[in-house]
């Protein structure tokens, strides 16, 4: 545990300026006590992204995040609270104080730190060999020239050499005053029994693994002798490297992968950096072995999006179907790129070029049901007796999505393409769902036929419908009341609170008769160009809207004691705050409405007259659970997928 002072510690001593800059440049416009930025978590053009140093948090005007210096940390590079404080103390040359440690846990601690010391200086060495030896510049410099990275490469991947050598990297590190056993725990030196002790890592190059803090965790290791095995030598699990938790090229890619909202999954090393060299950077490698559902979770924290890029080879994509249904099980949407036979990502990219590659890519992905249902299509019309198996394989990939409506559009979709009858899939699918239910998931599942299963989901959104309503009307209410009083206010130099809310809610239909009268008041008045307040409505509105505005007017607001603790700040008036209460206001409103939009697509859906009706309602349905979770996200809500 973190101690509740380094916290208070990093919490002093942060600057929110300063944490934004490292990612993007902030301007300041005229004389505002605004910095302003293009959204490190959007694509734009123009800044709507928002610093206020005074108060040490941001916003962004355009997708809606905010928050402090320590959400900014989180968020940007997908840590959680304690590693973002971690981070944070680091950076600062803040001292970390864990509370209670136990001696053993500070020795642990300390062990880490010095893996990672360590780990950094082997870079180093490698770097270095690699850039000023002559064995480093002949031997693996010309390797890297021979596979095509750049000098730029070299850096941004921090790549190496290690010289052919028992004791190259030994001896330099000994000198340096390490010690033998941690070299050893880093996975840097072998030893054996007696005294006999020698590098791991002789003749190679390097390819630094980075955990997604960019710290570096472990090397690859590639030899550059044919025959030599293994072809890549990689450092052992240690305190700081989990294998089953890192991925290859997660440091360089998160950006990328936000930004473009899908994730490229490839085998090796040198798929990655070739797709980068091609200026696809959303990309990340398992290094060869099988996916986990630690990595799975380590995308999913910059995308819901996986697009798997498979090599040509048939065994190769056969042995990786299991591992991608886990992404689904994880409720993330996978596609599917298939390379020629004989080309990986690496050499397809360099083959084709980068326009071309990118085309390619674009051109040949595929949705990744469609993709295995494709594959067992083939085989079960070469031969039929397969056919039992292919459709339990299928099957049993559809029953791994956690959504009942996407599970009910596959099986429409399988079934075309197996030739089969819906219903042998709908029965199928079923026994699996049972079993799994059996097997003590509480889930409720769909028993029968893929419409009821719809009906059931339907259902459910009936039911919450009658609340739908009831929680609309409390955010109307908000807007309205915050339209009343403080209408007038400026939330940001030149831009009142009135401008700010009728153009957000300008696409939303109040449900709620007066608060729409209201609204709708507004809204007339503005577009002769005028701001109107309670004055006006108390001598024009109706007796209804009178009784309404004095209710708005008098009630009291309460400053959420969440806000006083997350900023630290001493806040005195909600006129201070408006900015932020509007602002949550707004989303929370939109995210009742999406709610309420969703549960009348699904009825629509159920009454659709044939599938590319349905299909196209999904379509609808897929793009509103998008805003849902986009809005979730903001208002720190967590909503089903
Ligand atoms: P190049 O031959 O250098 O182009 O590498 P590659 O990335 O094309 O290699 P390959 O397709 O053979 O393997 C894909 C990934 O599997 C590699 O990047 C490694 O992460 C991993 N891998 C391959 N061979 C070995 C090995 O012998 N040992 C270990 N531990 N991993 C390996
Ligand atoms: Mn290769």
């Amino acid at each position: 545990m973190i101690s509740k002072k380094t916290i208070q510690d990093v919490q002093d001593r942060v600057d929110i300026e300063d944490i934004v800059s490292d990612v993007v440049t902030l301007k300041r416009k005229g004389s505002g006590k605004y910095l302003w930025a293009c959204c490190p978590f959007h694509d734009e053009k123009t800044p709507s992204f928002s610093v206020t140093p005074d108060r040490g948090i941001y916003k962004c005007f355009g997708c809606g995040k905010a928050g402090d210096s320590i959400n900014f940390v989180m968020d940007h590079d997908g840590l959680n609270y304690v590693e973002a404080i971690r981070h944070l103390a680091t950076r600062y040359g803040i001292e970390i104080i864990e509370d209670e440690q136990t001696d053993s846990q500070l020795e642990e601690q300390n062990e880490r730190d010095s893996l990672y010391i360590i780990l950094n200086y082997a870079k180093d060495y490698f770097q270095d060999q690699l850039l000023n030896s002559d064995e480093g510049k002949s031997i693996g410099g010309s390797y890297f020239s021979e596979r095509g990275f750049t000098k730029q490469t070299i850096e941004k991947f921090e790549l190496g050499y290690s010289v052919d050598a028992w004791d190259g990297f030994l001896k330099e590190a000994l000198a340096n005053a390490y010690n033998e056993d941690i070299l050893e725990k880093a996975g840097l030196i072998v030893r054996k029994e007696g005294d006999k002790k020698y590098d791991r890592f002789r003749g190679r190059v390097i390819f630094p693994i980075h955990n997604v803090t960019g710290k570096v965790v472990a090397f690859g290791a590639r030899t550059l002798k044919k025959d030599d095995k293994p072809k890549y030598l990689n450092s052992p699990e240690s305190d700081v490297y989990h294998k089953g938790k890192i991925l290859y090229g997660l440091y360089q890619a998160k950006n990328a992968i936000r930004q473009e909202d899908n994730c490229f999954l490839v085998e090796g090393y040198t798929d990655v950096i070739s797709l980068h060299q091609s200026d696809v950077e959303n990309v990340v490698s398992s290094s060869g072995t099988s996916l986990t559902e630690e990595q799975i979770k380590q995308i999913s924290r910059f995308s819901q999006n996986i697009t798997v890029l498979f090599d040509g080879d048939a065994a190769g994509i056969r042995a990786s179907l299991r591992g991608i249904d886990m992404i689904l099980e994880a409720g993330m949407n996978v596609r599917v790129v298939v390379f020629p036979e004989g080309d990986d990502p690496d050499s397809y990219s360099r083959k084709l070029g980068t326009s071309a590659f990118k085309a390619y890519l674009s051109d040949n992905v595929v949705d990744f049901i469609s993709f295995k249902t494709g594959l067992y299509a083939e085989e079960s019309a070469k031969d039929p007796l397969k056919k039992a198996q292919s459709i339990k394989e299928i099957v049993s990939t559809i029953a791994k999505i956690p959504d009942g409506i996407k599970r009910a559009i596959y099986i429409k979709e399988s079934s075309k393409l197996l030739e089969m009858d819906e219903s042998v899939l709908v029965a199928e699918l079923n026994k699996i769902l049972i079993s799994e239910r059996r097997k003590g998931d509480k889930k409720r599942i769909e028993e029968s036929t893929g419409e009821q299963m719809l009906e059931e989901l339907i259902g459910e959104q009936e039911v919450k419908e009658i609340d739908q309503n009831g929680l609309i009307k409390i955010q109307e209410r908000e807007s309205i009341r915050l339209l009343i009083n403080y209408g007038f206010n400026e939330i940001e130099e030149e831009y009142k609170l009135s401008d700010y809310l009728l153009e957000e809610l300008e696409e939303v239909e109040f449900v709620t008769p007066v608060y729409l009268e209201i609204f709708e008041i507004f809204k007339k008045k503005l577009a002769g160009g005028e701001v109107i307040d309670s004055d006006y409505l108390l001598a024009n509105g109706s007796k209804e809207i009178k009784n309404e505005v004095i209710g708005l007017m008098t009630e009291r607001w309460e400053i959420s004691p969440n806000w006083k603790e997350k900023y630290h700040i001493h806040i005195p008036h909600e006129n201070e705050l408006l900015e932020t209460v509007v602002f949550t206001n707004v989303a929370r409103l939109k995210f009742r409405v999406i709610q309420k939009l969703i549960s009348e697509n699904l009825v629509k859906m159920k009454s659709a007259k044939d599938a590319s009706e349905q299909e196209r309602l999904f379509m609808i349905h897929s793009e509103l659970k998008k805003s849902e979770i986009e809005l979730a996200k903001v208002l720190g809500i967590v909503v089903s997928r």
